[in-house]
């Protein structure tokens, strides 16, 4: 049985959840939500599962248009939160590897911020294909593979300027760090671009 905790999420769901509630944090509310929301609208999915759906924000985004929406979460505590906020909603405890779910069963799949935290990336890629019908779409959010890169080895600084220099730092190597931020430590993938689209 693996332990959800391998990569810090159940130790950080107490501030996650709390962080989260509705307007999400500011990559969120002021980046990522418009452009999703939009590809999701032309998209007019039936039914959707959000894997890794945390606290079930953006589930619950779905849910308001009218998309019967699943979320899953390794985290017992982040599905019990994403239950406690919409008690009609349908989440479930589950990695994005094994998702108990039958072959061609949505829509539409999405992984919000969520590769970065998957161990088994070619397993989950596989279980999103395996439970979308047949031409249903994947959305992922993800950050940066120049970001995570950079993350990796840490800020650097001009010599002459002081400024903030953020270099790639082995960028071909796929690695896992841990980060610290706002109340949670967890562990993230850098993976270079190549990985994520093959
Ligand atoms: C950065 S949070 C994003 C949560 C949510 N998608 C959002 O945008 O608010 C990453 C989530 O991925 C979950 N996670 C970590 N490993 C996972 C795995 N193997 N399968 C599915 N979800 C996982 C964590 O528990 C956490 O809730």
């Amino acid at each position: 049985m693996r332990d959800p905790d391998e990569n810090g999420w159940t130790s950080s769901a107490p501030a996650w959840i709390m962080r989260m509630v509705d307007d999400g944090d500011f990559s969120r509310q002021h980046v990522l939500d418009q452009p999703m929301l939009d590809r999701v609208s032309a998209l007019r999915p039936g039914t959707a599962l959000d894997v890794g759906c945390g606290e079930g924000r953006f589930c619950r985004m779905l849910s308001k248009l009218d998309i019967a929406t699943v979320g899953i979460d390794p985290v017992d505590a982040m599905v019990e939160a994403a239950r406690s906020r919409d008690p009609e909603g349908d989440y479930q405890v589950a990695f994005a590897e094994h998702l108990p779910f039958a072959n061609n069963s949505f829509d539409f799949v999405v992984s919000y911020l969520s590769l970065i935290d998957i161990d088994f990336l070619d397993e989950a890629v596989a279980e999103m294909a395996r439970v979308l019908k047949p031409g249903g779409r994947l959305l992922v959010a993800n950050l940066s593979s120049f970001s995570t890169s950079s993350a990796m080895i840490g800020k650097r600084y001009c010599r002459d300027t002081g400024e903030v220099l953020r270099p790639l730092g082995r960028y071909l190597t796929e690695e896992k760090s841990w980060f610290e931020w706002d109340g949670l430590r967890v562990q993230n993938w850098h993976r270079p671009l190549s990985t994520y689209m093959r």
